[in-house]
């Protein structure tokens, strides 16, 4: 069973336009999508779920379309703390936390606080993420550090940068999954995924379903995951 899982949830407006609806409504049916994956990827035995739900790309939609994906996190986060309370699920964010409207920020950081000490999975929200981003700010801060005198260039290790992004202390993604058709990152967790197995379906994120989620879980297990060595030696160290 993979411990980490990412998922970039892509394909709610094309799913919309094929039904002749407003692309907001592929984002509603989407966020149905996501309570059930919640809930399946709990059920496993996943330890963490990070989902991506809007990228810092994601700010150059139309205005409108930028406050409903907004108004539908609210409502999302509002009427899942009790589940996540329920279930154990702690609820971590990753992204700048900042840049999001101040109604969405403070429910946010409530179900944040409420559910700090629930471990029975990590659901971990990445909303106005980006890869680069993260990184950039992980190098200013490390440059900061070292103009202050408290690192030295030579101790900067990939522990230490890791350290500072916003996913420190959680493990890297085992497998990533990607909906909705493109086989592309998308600026998601560029550093954490060096290693992830990739799945990328045609299934777009409203009709992603329970098997179809059990379907990438059994494309991981059958991967042998080398990690830069030999097939024969991974069999032996196993
Ligand atoms: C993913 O679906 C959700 C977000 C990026 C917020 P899209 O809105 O990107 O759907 P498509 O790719 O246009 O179909
Ligand atoms: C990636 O989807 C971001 C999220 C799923 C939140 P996009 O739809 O924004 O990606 P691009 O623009 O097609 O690469
Ligand atoms: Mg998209």
């Amino acid at each position: 069973m993979p411990k980490h899982v990412a998922i970039i949830m892509d394909g709610n407006g094309r799913w919309a336009k094929a039904k002749g609806m407003m692309r907001i409504k592929g984002h509603q049916a989407g966020a149905g999508t996501v309570k059930k994956i919640v809930k399946t990827a709990r059920e496993m035995g996943i330890s963490v779920l990070t989902l991506y739900a809007f990228s810092t790309e994601n700010w150059k939609r139309p205005a409108s379309e930028v406050s409903g994906l907004m108004s539908l996190l609210k409502s999302y986060l509002k009427s899942e703390l009790e589940s996540m309370l329920g279930n154990d699920i702690q609820l971590r964010c990753i992204g700048q936390q900042e840049n999001l409207p101040k109604e969405v920020l403070s429910v946010l950081r409530k179900s944040i606080e409420e559910t700090a000490s629930n471990s029975g999975m990590i659901l971990n929200l990445a909303l106005s993420y980006g890869g680069r981003d993260e990184i950039l700010r992980a190098a200013r801060k490390m440059a900061q550090l070292c103009v202050e005198g408290k690192l030295q260039p030579k101790q900067i290790t990939e522990d230490i940068l890791a350290s500072r992004l916003y996913t420190a202390g959680l493990p890297d993604p085992d497998l990533l999954i990607r909906t909705g058709g493109e086989s592309r990152l998308s600026n998601f967790l560029l550093w954490q995924v060096s290693y992830s197995e990739i799945y990328f379906t045609n299934i777009k994120w409203p009709d992603f379903s329970k098997d179809d989620f059990f379907t990438a879980i059994r494309y991981f297990q059958k991967r042998q995951r080398r990690f830069g060595q030999t097939g024969e030696q991974v069999v032996v160290t196993n």
